[in-house]
């Protein structure tokens, strides 16, 4: 006989890990969808792309065990739709600051989507000196017979910070979490020379900006 799975009515239905990597995939593709057609209106409307890369991915079993473990909860389908924010997540780099928030907004704006958290890790970056843009959204996923809320997040970062955040990731691997004194605190160095950097960039596309409007209007 074959062995299918339940219809899925809501979350509380999530009874197998087929089901839920079905929806956390349905999540990806619709925010997937929604970024690339606005980041297409924005490039029909202003001539411009705010986006210079997007991608998806699904947390690997094993890192989802992990995150469960560390926080003390067992390996539950349940355990991981709570707990387990970011099984569903996708990355958005852009060139400037500026466009980060553009995109946010735009994203908070879909009336589908509900942002459920924010965190603004460049206004308030971390101690690692880690900047990029959070957020915790969900879509609704239409089913045969129902409409499933299924969360994914979104970070939102310029490429120069996600440049940064590469090369601190690979460097926290390597040394499980305890860098070096002196590696941290170039790293950190690092994350300033990168938000200096950002910031130049910006004023710099900026004053370009202006420039080329007074030309078109000298025409
Ligand atoms: P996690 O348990 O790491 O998911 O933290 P959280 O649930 O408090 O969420 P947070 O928004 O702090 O971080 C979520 C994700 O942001 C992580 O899984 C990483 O992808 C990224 N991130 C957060 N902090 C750092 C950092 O210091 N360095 C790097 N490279 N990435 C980070
Ligand atoms: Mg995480």
């Amino acid at each position: 006989m074959m062995s299918g799975n339940l219809p899925i009515k809501s979350f509380e239905d999530v009874d197998s890990w087929e089901t839920l990597m079905f929806l956390y995939n349905a999540a990806l593709k619709e925010v997937g969808t929604k970024i690339e057609i606005l980041n297409d209106e924005f490039q029909h409307i202003h001539k411009y792309n705010p986006i210079e890369h997007v991608k998806s991915r699904i947390k690997k079993p094993e890192s989802i065990v992990k995150k469960l473990k560390k926080n003390g909860y067992e390996s539950t389908i349940e355990n991981m739709v709570q707990y387990v924010n970011d099984i569903a997540g996708i990355r958005i780099t852009c060139s400037f600051t500026s466009d980060i928030y553009r995109i946010a907004d735009m994203i908070a704006k879909q009336s589908d989507l509900k942002v459920l958290a924010l965190k603004d890790y460049i206004k308030n970056p971390k101690e690692s000196g880690y900047q990029s843009y959070h957020m915790l959204v969900t879509v609704p996923i239409f089913l045969s017979d129902s409409v499933v809320d299924t969360a994914v997040e979104i970070q939102i970062r310029t490429v120069a910070q996600d440049f940064w955040a590469t090369l601190e990731h690979k460097i926290y691997y390597k040394f499980e979490g305890n860098a070096p004194d002196y590696i941290s605190h170039e790293l950190r160095d690092c994350a300033k020379i990168v938000s200096q950097l950002d910031q130049k960039m910006l004023s710099l596309n900026e004053t370009i900006k202006k420039l080329e409007k007074e030309m078109d209007e000298d025409k």
